[in-house]
């Protein structure tokens, strides 16, 4: 009885959600895909020629709005789950976790990158400690990976969650990239403590 109370208080949320609305108006596969495009109005790192690979891809928002900019640079998605194809876009399935999927990435652009974007987020346990530790675990292997595959003036943008593992993860960005900018898109819910970390150029 009250898992149905709650299932449809978050279904009645979702329908008021002007981006979950917009996303279905736009054929855009995630209302993710709305932060993407904010985060480029700002940055601009989505250019005709990029090469970019999107972590944590599935449903494929992002590698959406990014097939948009990039038509003549390269897209990987790579996910644990299945994505469905799209047009200019390549995907890998792999556990960003693990050192072959990094060497699948690397192998599979055969040069450094411009830009590493991840929105990976871990499954939901329940903790919520335990899930903002997690996703930061993601974010600091994606941004282990941006070191090796990204160019000089290269950009990594992830997502993490405000809390504990905050300050691990600025200080490894503040090593390892001369700009280092905390952002978090007006389309990323305001009750939620997602944030967004922009890094440039690798030290
Ligand atoms: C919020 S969704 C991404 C939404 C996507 N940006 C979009 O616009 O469609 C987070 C994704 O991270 C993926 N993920 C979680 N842990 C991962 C891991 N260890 N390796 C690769 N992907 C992972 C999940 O499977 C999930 O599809």
């Amino acid at each position: 009885m009250k898992k149905n109370k709650t299932s449809k208080n978050w279904l009645n949320q979702r329908g008021r959600d002007i981006f979950f609305k917009k996303s279905k108006a736009y054929g855009y596969k995630s209302r993710s895909a709305f932060k993407l495009i904010e985060m480029n109005e700002k940055f601009k790192f989505l250019k005709n020629n990029t090469y970019l690979a999107d972590l944590g891809s599935t449903p494929g928002g992002w590698c959406q709005v990014a097939a948009k900019k990039i038509l003549k640079g390269k897209i990987l998605g790579v996910d644990i789950k299945a994505m469905d194809q799209q047009k200019n876009v390549d995907f890998i399935i792999g556990d960003i976790e693990n050192i072959e999927t990094h060497n699948k990435i690397i192998n599979f652009f055969e040069r450094k990158i411009d830009v590493v974007l991840s929105d990976m987020a871990s499954n939901t346990s329940g903790n919520k400690n335990l899930d903002t530790y997690r996703t930061g675990e993601l974010c600091l292997n994606a941004m282990t990976l941006a070191q090796k595959i990204l160019n000089k003036n290269g950009v990594f943008i992830a997502k993490l969650f405000m809390g504990s593992i905050f300050e691990e993860i600025k200080k490894k960005a503040k090593k390892s990239f001369k700009k280092v900018v905390i952002y978090k898109p007006t389309s990323s819910k305001k009750e939620s403590k997602e944030v967004y970390i922009y890094c440039k150029d690798i030290l």
